[in-house]
């Protein structure tokens, strides 16, 4: 295969970071599609950490051209606070190139993403704060700003002018907030546009040509299936498609251009922000999962809700992706727990349910129905193949397989590069 599609089969953070590097040094192109700074990718290479947010997680590929596609949200200050981070580590951010289409965040996106949340009371959706939601809605609705834009000074001027006395308008108006003031953010983001400009290009054309030409390109998702503002757990979700149809929309190939869709699932669940989760362990098993997993957020710190695996929602993330196979991600994490739990099906209302619902409250009302293992003591973090884990850890894994139906090619077993089990490759 020479296009392969990463995508996140839970609630987001299942390790796509890790997988994107590994395979990034056979890779020729990485390409973002949607999302923005909300993503945090972790990259462990030796001793250091990387936490790639709209950069894609194969910059440390220096052979590699690393795309941010039509479909993201991109924050220029963000974006070169990233760049200018990345650089002072040693890594080139020469190689990457974004897309002209691509949409702007600006203060006021952010400014409304807090106050939206506030008005919401308790029934927050826990969104990263980032102007996410409010430049895709500007998107939508039309009236958005893209980077061609703002590489033409008059067009900016004009665009952001009357989209600001729209969005003060909305600031005052409906929250009472504090307007923004036009000038100043017309010079910052005039600076922007001139340390951008080297970036950007049409990226279709690049990205057409490389698949023509046969080379290796990996599309990076962000966020997850469950966060997919049409098949994740509405309205709990993000703004964008993180599922592989995503990426035809997001980057500007035809569909049939994707080969392989690798989903990238935990051996177990974790979820950040509000919203429900049929096997969350608010308990002790929940507090040894995080701490053993470090589950806590990337972008915001915050503590993860942890819990079982779900076959049910992972089985349902591979039917909308088309999964082709899957990396079962942070396996080592549930070494010494004594009993592990698989959850095979829901029981709704008295009611068994195989498939994943929509409605939020069948949700709420799922009563999960488990499996349930013994573990396994010994470390596996230094295990070399599939066949050197311990049976109990094998047994889960091919139990984990047969529920979902897609085979399991990568097995991780730490943060580490060298701490992957291949068991068939991805890239042909
Ligand atoms: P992403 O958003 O999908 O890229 O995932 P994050 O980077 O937000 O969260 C995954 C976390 O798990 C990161 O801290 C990774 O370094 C870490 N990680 C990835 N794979 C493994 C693994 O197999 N074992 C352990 N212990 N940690 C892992
Ligand atoms: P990666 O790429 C986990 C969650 C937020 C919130 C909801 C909406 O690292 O897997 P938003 O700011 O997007 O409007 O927030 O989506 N969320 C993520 N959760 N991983 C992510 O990205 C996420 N990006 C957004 O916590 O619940
Ligand atoms: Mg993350």
């Amino acid at each position: 295969m020479s296009t392969v599609v990463i995508t996140g089969a839970q609630w987001g953070d299942e390790g796509k970071g890790k997988v994107i590097d590994f395979l990034a040094s056979q890779s020729d192109v990485v390409v973002r599609g949607q999302g923005g700074n909300n993503a945090g990718h972790t990259v462990v290479v030796g001793d250091k950490k990387y936490a790639l947010r709209l950069i894609p997680s194969g910059i440390l590929n220096p052979n590699a051209i690393n795309i941010i596609g039509n479909g993201v949200v991109l924050d220029p200050e963000g974006f070169l606070i990233e760049v200018e981070k990345l650089e002072k580590e040693g890594i080139c951010t020469k190689n990457i190139r974004i897309s002209d289409r691509t949409h702007l965040i600006f203060p006021y996106h952010k400014g409304l993403d807090d106050l939206a949340e506030r008005s919401r009371g308790d029934k927050q959706i826990g969104t990263t704060k980032n102007g996410i939601g409010p430049c895709y809605m500007d998107k939508v609705e039309r009236s958005g700003i893209r980077i061609c834009d703002l590489m033409d000074e008059e067009v900016f001027r004009e665009k952001l002018s009357l989209q600001l006395k729209r969005k003060n308008n909305v600031i005052q108006k409906i929250y009472g907030g504090e307007p923004f003031d036009e000038g100043k953010m017309v010079e910052t983001y005039l600076e922007y546009a001139e340390k951008l400009r080297p970036y950007v290009e049409d990226t279709t054309v690049r990205l057409y040509d490389a698949v023509k030409a046969g080379k290796k390109v990996l599309f990076e998702g962000a966020q997850g299936t469950l966060l997919d503002i049409d098949f994740g757990t509405y309205p709990f979700v993000t703004s964008s498609h993180p599922i592989s149809g995503g990426f035809a929309v997001g980057t500007g190939i035809g569909p049939n251009m994707i080969e392989e869709v690798l989903g990238i699932a935990k051996a177990y669940t974790t979820r950040v922000g509000k919203g429900p989760f049929v096997t969350e362990q608010d308990n002790e098993t929940g507090d040894i999962i995080r701490k053993a997993g470090n589950e806590f957020g990337t972008v915001t710190g915050r503590p993860r809700r942890c819990g079982w695996f779900d076959a049910v929602m992972v089985r349902y993330s591979a039917r909308i992706n088309g999964m082709t196979s899957i990396a079962l991600m942070l396996l080592d994490v549930l070494t010494g727990i004594d009993e592990l739990k698989i959850c095979t099906g829901y029981e709704i209302r008295g009611e068994k349910v195989e498939h994943f619902p929509a409605s939020l409250k069948d949700l709420a009302d799922a009563a999960p129905v488990y499996e349930t293992f013994e573990g396994w003591k010994e470390d596996i973090t230094g295990a070399q193949s599939f066949d050197d884990l311990p049976e109990n850890a094998k047994k889960y894994v091919n139990r984990i397989e047969e529920l979902v139906d897609v085979p399991i090619k990568i097995v991780s077993i730490g943060p580490k590069r060298s701490q992957t089990i291949v068991r068939d490759s991805i890239f042909r």
